[in-house]
This record gives structure tokens, C-alpha cells and sequence, in this order.
């Protein structure tokens, strides 16, 4: 029996996952590109932004709930796409779904997944989507899009931001390759973590599984190669209006920090946008994505569902995107620490403690239901700086209705 404590936030399952896991492996989640720069500036942008309470309010019964593409979602919080998840957990893919599953929230599945479609589309009731990269292979993607449909994938997700892979520097410094090569000093941290090493030794060492039975992936030896000579970066908005005419389910563009984007988004018909920097996996300096939010809802906020994502880590994370019009967030790291610690049930509590701290975030916000929580209630803390923060212009100066009025 272990006498550590259940974690009892996502900064736990952070320090749980790095317990659990080899330093390359931790790496691969955790880390982001280049300097880490946005990494951080994520992280800062939200806690920048303060809550305002508002007692005595009716708060006596609350709920999180929201409609989203006709659906009900427990609490406007979907698992974005993680690709290789089963490197945290066995079938980690799987265990994402069931988590969703059990909490009532969508899973995306992303298309550089540890697991089959299929794997993945047996996981029960659960609603799932599935995140689409468009490769040099069209007819790939194609392929996918259709078998998505069949299988009964809801929504499709068409990551944009990934014209090439990001510099990842933990990683290069690291060595991670897919296989996984240990070097003896790697064989160190593998014998650090033996509970995970056992794991992997059962399950086998985790695949891109979409990807492998598409492509030969032999000749490239990370990650990086592979997404290198995979994704197409002559992608365009042509290729967007293609994939629309040929998916009439809900169709969603991830990767977008320019409102510009989100206005061609509207215009092409699509349903849905994840304002998103890819957790700061992709350009170094980029803007924080809840920076970028509320140009995106005064330009396209009427017109299609915002989703929001990169830095979240906890409800009350959430509220805040949420108060500044967000339809929902998608979280990739907060689940994936979950994963890592303790497989499905890890993430179920993952998310029941992010639901919990979500509801405490609307009772003292006096906002019994998601719609009540307004841009009123939010603040730019008079002390915005964090020590090794840039400063950036104030988000919401676009906005006609300043959030932050007093
Ligand atoms: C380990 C890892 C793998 C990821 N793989 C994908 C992917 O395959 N496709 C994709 O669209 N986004 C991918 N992302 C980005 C996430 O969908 C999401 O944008 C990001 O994690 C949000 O930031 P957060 O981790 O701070 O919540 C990945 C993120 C991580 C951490």
C-alpha cells in the first residue's frame, strides 16, 4: 500500500505523473517547444486573470451542463487529441475514452494514437471525435474521414497548426525515438520506474497505430521525422472546404490564434474552432490562447461553437475561458498526468475534481448555470507580472464591452 496521498489536483497528478514515469517519457507530455516561452505564457496569461464574487446570489442549484452540436456534455470540458498516450499508460487511448465516457464529456482521438480506430470506437457509450491531420497522402486522410464515419466518430477535428513539427528540445536532448532506445543511462530511469517498465513489458512498447498502418514509418526515428514527412504544409483553406463537402457531421479547426482564421473558419461553414497554441508544443512564442479568446468571440462568437485550449489546468481555469465566451475547453496535459498515475480511474477522478472545482468557481461566481458566468466577473490582477513574464497588450482591449470595467 502507498502512503501518498490521492492526488487532489491536477498539480498533483503532475507530480504523480513524474513519479510514475522515465524522465524522456514525462518529457514527451510535459514539455513544450523551443525556450517553453508559450509553454509558460500560457500558464501566466490565465493566472492573470482574476475571479470577482458575487454573494449573495441563489446558488442553490447549480449546474455545469451545456448543449453542444445538439448533445448534452455534463460540464463544457471535452480530452483534446494526445497523440501516443499509450506511452503513459497501456491503452491509454482506451482509458481517455471510458473516462469521458463515464464523465459525460467528449474524447477526441487523435490521429497519432497509440490504439486502432477501432480500439478505440469499442470503448463504449461515450461520445467521441476524432482529430484529423491532413497528410502529403490525401487519400489517407480520406480514408480515415470515412472510417471515422462508420466507426461513429461524431465530430472531426482538423489540426492546422502543425504545417511542420514543432522543435520539441526536451526531446532531442532526450533521445526520444520511437521504438524507444535505452541507453545505459536511460536503462537507469527505466529501472527507476519499474511498475511502469513492467506495464509497458506486458502491454508492448506503444505504436502510432493510425499511422503505422498507413504509412512505413521504419526510416524515421522520432517523432518529429515522422510528422515530418507525413503532414502536408502546402495545406490551405481549399483543402479545409474539401474535407467539408465530404463530412456532414460537425466539423472543428484546431489550431487557430488569428481571429482572421476564425472568420474564414465561419465562413466555409464549419462548426466549431479550438483557439489553440498546441499546449506550446508547436511555435515558441507564440500568444497564450485565452490571450487571443476574446477577439475570436467578438469576431465569430454568434457564428460557431469556440473552443478553447492550451495552459488549463483546473475549473477554475475553465471558468475563466467560460466567462470570456468560450463554448467549452479541451484539456490535453491534465488528463494525460491522470493517465500516467493510475490509468482510467485516475482520469475519471482527474476530471471529477476539475468538475468539482468548476461548480465552487460558479457557486461563489453567483452563476448557477455555465451562461451566468460573464466577462463582469473577471478581473486583470493589478499585479500581472510574473517574474519572467513578457508583457503583453491587455487581452480584452478589443473587446466593445470591456470584461475588465470596473
Ligand atoms: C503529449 C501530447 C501529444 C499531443 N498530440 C496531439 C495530436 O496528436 N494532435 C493534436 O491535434 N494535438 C495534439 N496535442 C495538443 C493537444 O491537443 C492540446 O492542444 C494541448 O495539449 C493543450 O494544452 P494543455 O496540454 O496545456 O492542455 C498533443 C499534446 C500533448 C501534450
Amino acid at each position: 500500500m502507498s502512503n501518498k496521498p490521492d492526488p487532489a489536483s491536477i498539480a498533483d497528478f503532475r507530480t504523480a505523473a513524474r513519479r510514475a514515469l522515465p524522465k524522456m517519457v514525462f518529457d514527451f507530455f510535459d514539455g513544450g517547444a523551443g525556450s517553453e516561452l508559450t509553454l509558460r505564457e500560457n500558464r501566466a496569461a490565465l493566472d492573470r486573470i482574476r475571479l470577482v464574487g458575487s454573494a449573495p446570489v441563489d446558488v442553490g442549484h447549480r449546474s455545469s451542463a451545456i448543449t453542444l452540436f445538439g448533445k448534452p456534455l455534463t460540464m463544457p470540458v471535452i480530452i483534446g487529441p494526445t497523440g501516443l498516450a499509450g506511452a503513459a499508460w497501456p491503452a491509454g487511448d482506451q482509458a481517455l475514452a471510458r473516462a469521458a465516457g463515464r464523465t459525460g464529456i467528449p474524447f477526441v482521438m487523435s490521429s497519432a494514437a497509440s490504439a486502432t480506430m477501432e480500439a478505440v470506437a469499442a470503448t463504449g457509450e461515450g461520445r467521441r471525435w476524432f482529430q484529423l491531420y491532413l497528410f502529403r497522402d490525401r487519400e489517407v486522410s480520406l480514408r480515415l474521414l470515412k472510417h471515422a464515419e462508420t466507426l461513429g466518430f461524431e465530430a472531426i477535428e482538423i489540426t492546422v497548426d502543425n504545417a511542420v513539427p514543432g522543435r520539441r528540445l526536451r526531446d532531442a536532448r532526450n533521445g526520444f525515438s520511437l521504438p524507444f532506445r535505452w541507453t545505459p543511462r536511460k536503462l537507469l530511469s527505466l529501472a527507476a520506474h519499474p511498475a511502469w517498465a513492467l506495464r509497458m513489458a506486458r502491454a508492448g512498447a506503444p505504436r502510432l497505430e493510425v499511422m503505422a498502418a498507413e504509412f512505413d514509418l521504419k526510416s524515421a526515428r522520432t517523432i518529429a521525422e515522422v510528422m515530418e514527412q507525413q503532414l502536408d504544409p502546402t495545406v490551405s483553406w481549399d483543402d479545409i472546404a474539401f474535407i467539408r463537402d465530404r463530412w456532414k457531421g460537425p466539423l472543428i479547426l484546431k489550431g487557430l490564434l488569428d481571429p482572421k482564421q476564425g472568420i474564414r473558419a465561419a465562413e466555409l461553414g464549419l462548426d466549431g474552432i479550438v483557439v489553440s497554441n498546441h499546449g506550446g508544443r508547436q511555435l515558441d512564442g507564440a500568444v497564450a490562447s485565452i490571450d487571443m479568446l476574446p477577439e475570436f468571440v467578438s469576431a465569430v462568437g454568434s457564428k460557431l461553437a469556440i473552443l478553447v485550449d492550451s495552459g488549463f489546468r483546473s475549473g477554475t481555469d475553465i471558468a475563466k475561458a467560460l466567462a470570456l465566451g468560450a463554448t467549452a475547453v479541451q484539456v490535453g496535459r491534465a488528463t494525460l498526468y491522470a493517465l500516467a498515475s493510475g490509468g482510467e480511474d485516475a482520469v475519471f477522478r482527474a476530471l471529477a475534481i476539475i468538475a468539482a472545482e468548476l461548480d465552487v468557481a460558479q457557486a461563489m461566481m453567483g452563476a448557477p448555470a455555465i451562461a451566468d458566468l460573464r466577462p463582469s466577473g473577471l478581473r486583470l490582477s493589478p499585479r500581472l507580472m510574473h517574474a519572467e513574464q513578457v508583457p503583453v497588450r491587455d487581452p480584452m482591449s478589443s473587446r466593445s464591452q470591456p470584461p475588465f470595467a470596473a
